[in-house]
């Protein structure tokens, strides 16, 4: 099985306006970039995007038992930390999602100076089967905002984030994101790359799909470049510099492009805007390349990893390098010093076409994750050339439990279901009754000795499947991959649209 060349494709367009237009019959309560203690909203001036406060109706329902909210007394990087919520007991947000769709959630946390000191936060933030957050300090959140960012796919149509303070300790947070992605951004299945076989690369189906895993942002490079902020980027993401990853410096150098990058494969036809969700253009436009004298010699980072832990890993590609006389560079790519695949060589491919490959990787004991780009020196073109554009690396989030798959949503209680429990709780009540008759008259009988304690079972709603079931019942119909062309995609559009209109 060969590793997906994730090109992009026109259905990320149509998915997405309907998601940002509301006049294309978006429902705007799915997408929630909301403040936290703020009662207005908060207005980040540089992406033009509006945090809604806490008055607003579309706000998610709350549940917090004992909270405040902090005002920072001293300017703040972003009109977004000049509040927060302060938890100080187990509180909870609640969202509403379109079910079966992956979605991006992040947490802003700055500990902005105030009369309660927030960088002595200690807490652990959790969503039905994942604690995303475990025993989390806010020590380090003094000098600058952190951002915590996680990929979930979310197969209820409500979904709930639950702020656990520990013991004599608080929670809080500045503010919330939860929005859909588009609907190939994370495959629903994926390879793994074994790297430690000595044959080489070794390629398998990851063993589960992604529904009980979800995926937390350790890093995301733009190779070559400088730092893409949350305000610029097409799905407020943060690119940083690699230079400080890259363990041979001498071998590389920045490498850029002026002119347009071509966002589809000779179609045109195509909407060249159609895959601006998967990286934005400044991303491609610069890479890392080997300098010239260096002919023949690898590129290599190295990135921070937790050990042994399975990794998703995102390449990105855009030959800017090469000519129409030359045509596409192709190199190879190692992780691990284990060869992965022969970048650029590919039919569908041409030049200044960005895309990525993505698959999964376990980190070794290293406690570093190591790629390299290295130049075919047997490829018989005047210069042998590698570049790389850009990196994500997303760290995988086992489940931690369960996740309940009833919505115990009151509005869609059925008749039968009313009179279920109607009667159900006629029928409890007349036990209890018989039940305390029977008690008196065994106390009646044996007054000396204490009645035994006869619990009644909780009436316990739903089912008690778990997020494996689920995730078997839809792996039964995998999901295809982003590569299998534009047939898959609208036949996602069209679910999304059937579930758009089943809820009007
Ligand atoms: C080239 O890319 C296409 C589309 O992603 C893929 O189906 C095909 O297997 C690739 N070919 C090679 C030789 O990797
Ligand atoms: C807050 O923002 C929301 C969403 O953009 C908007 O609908 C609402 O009118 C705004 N409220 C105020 C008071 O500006
Ligand atoms: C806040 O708490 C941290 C950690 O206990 C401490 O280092 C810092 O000095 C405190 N800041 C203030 C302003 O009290
Ligand atoms: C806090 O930051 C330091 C330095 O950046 C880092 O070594 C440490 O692991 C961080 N601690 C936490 C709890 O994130
Ligand atoms: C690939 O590696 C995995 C794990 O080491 C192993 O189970 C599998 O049999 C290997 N597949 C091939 C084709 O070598
Ligand atoms: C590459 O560009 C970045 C951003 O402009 C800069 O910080 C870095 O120093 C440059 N690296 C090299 C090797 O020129
Ligand atoms: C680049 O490398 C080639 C081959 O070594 C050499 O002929 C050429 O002069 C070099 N160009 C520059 C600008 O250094
Ligand atoms: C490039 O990397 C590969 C794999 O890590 C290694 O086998 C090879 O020796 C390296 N070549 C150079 C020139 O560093
Ligand atoms: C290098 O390129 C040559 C010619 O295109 C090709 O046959 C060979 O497989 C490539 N080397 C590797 C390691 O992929
Ligand atoms: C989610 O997908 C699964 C499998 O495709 C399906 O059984 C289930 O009904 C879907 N849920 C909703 C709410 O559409």
């Amino acid at each position: 099985m060969a590793i997906q060349h994730s090109i992009i494709l026109l259905a990320f367009l149509i998915q997405f306006s309907s998601l940002y237009f509301p006049s294309l019959g978006y429902d705007e309560q799915d997408i929630y970039f909301i403040s936290c203690g703020s009662d207005s909203n908060v207005t980040v001036t540089e992406s033009n995007k509006v945090y809604i406060g806490e008055s607003n109706p579309n706000y998610p329902k709350t549940s917090f038992s004992k909270s405040s909210i902090e005002t920072s007394q001293s300017s703040v990087p972003s009109p977004l930390y000049q509040t927060a919520r302060i938890f100080h007991s187990e509180s909870l947000y609640e969202f509403k999602t379109v079910p079966n769709n992956t979605y991006m959630v992040r947490f802003h946390f700055f500990s902005f100076s105030s009369p309660l000191n927030l960088s002595t936060a200690k807490f652990t933030v959790s969503v039905p089967g994942f604690i995303l957050l475990q025993n989390f300090d806010a020590k380090n959140t003094t000098n600058s905002p952190l951002v915590k960012e996680y990929y979930l796919k979310i197969i209820r149509k409500k979904f709930k984030i639950t702020f656990t303070p520990q013991k004599a300790s608080f929670a809080f947070a500045n503010a919330i994101e939860l929005f859909m992605l588009p609907v190939h951004l994370i495959p629903d299945s994926i390879a793994l790359f074994h790297y430690k076989e000595s044959t080489g690369r070794n390629l398998s189906t990851y063993s589960n799909d992604f529904l009980s895993r979800s995926l937390e942002t350790n890093l995301r490079l733009n190779v070559g470049g400088g730092i893409v902020n949350r305000e610029t980027d097409t799905l407020s993401r943060e690119w940083l510099p690699d230079d400080r990853y890259i363990t041979d410096p001498q071998n590389a150098k920045n490498g850029s492009f002026e002119g347009d990058i071509k966002r589809t494969a000779n179609d045109e036809s195509v909407d060249s805007n159609s895959n601006k969700y998967i990286g934005p253009d400044i991303v491609y436009k610069t890479a890392k390349v080997s300098v010239n004298g260096s002919i023949g010699l690898n590129i290599s980072w190295s990135v921070p990893v937790e050990k042994n832990i399975d990794h998703f890993l995102m390449l990105h590609f855009c030959d800017i390098f090469s000519d129409q006389q030359t045509g596409l560079t192709t190199f190879i790519l190692f992780v691990y010093d284990s060869y992965v695949i022969n970048v650029n060589d590919n039919q569908s491919l041409s030049l200044q076409m960005p895309y990525y490959y993505d698959f999964v990787v376990r980190s070794d004991s290293s406690g570093l994750l190591k790629v390299s780009v290295v130049p075919n020196t047997s490829v018989e073109v005047a210069r042998p050339n590698a570049f790389l554009n850009g990196l994500e690396l997303m760290k995988v989030i086992e489940s931690s439990g369960p996740i309940p798959n009833d919505d115990s949503d009151s509005r869609k209680i059925s008749l039968p279901v009313v009179v279920g429990s109607v009667i159900g709780g006629l029928l409890l009540v007349s036990m209890v009754v018989v039940l305390f008759l029977w008690i008196s008259k065994i106390r009646k009988q044996r007054p000396v000795e204490k009645s035994e304690w006869l619990p009644i079972p909780a009436a316990r709603g739903g089912s008690s499947h778990s997020r494996l079931t689920d995730a078997t019942t839809i792996q039964g119909s995998p999901l295809p991959n982003i590569n299998l062309g534009l047939k898959i995609p609208l036949l996602d559009l069209l679910k999304r649209l059937t579930n758009f209109y089943l809820k009007l």
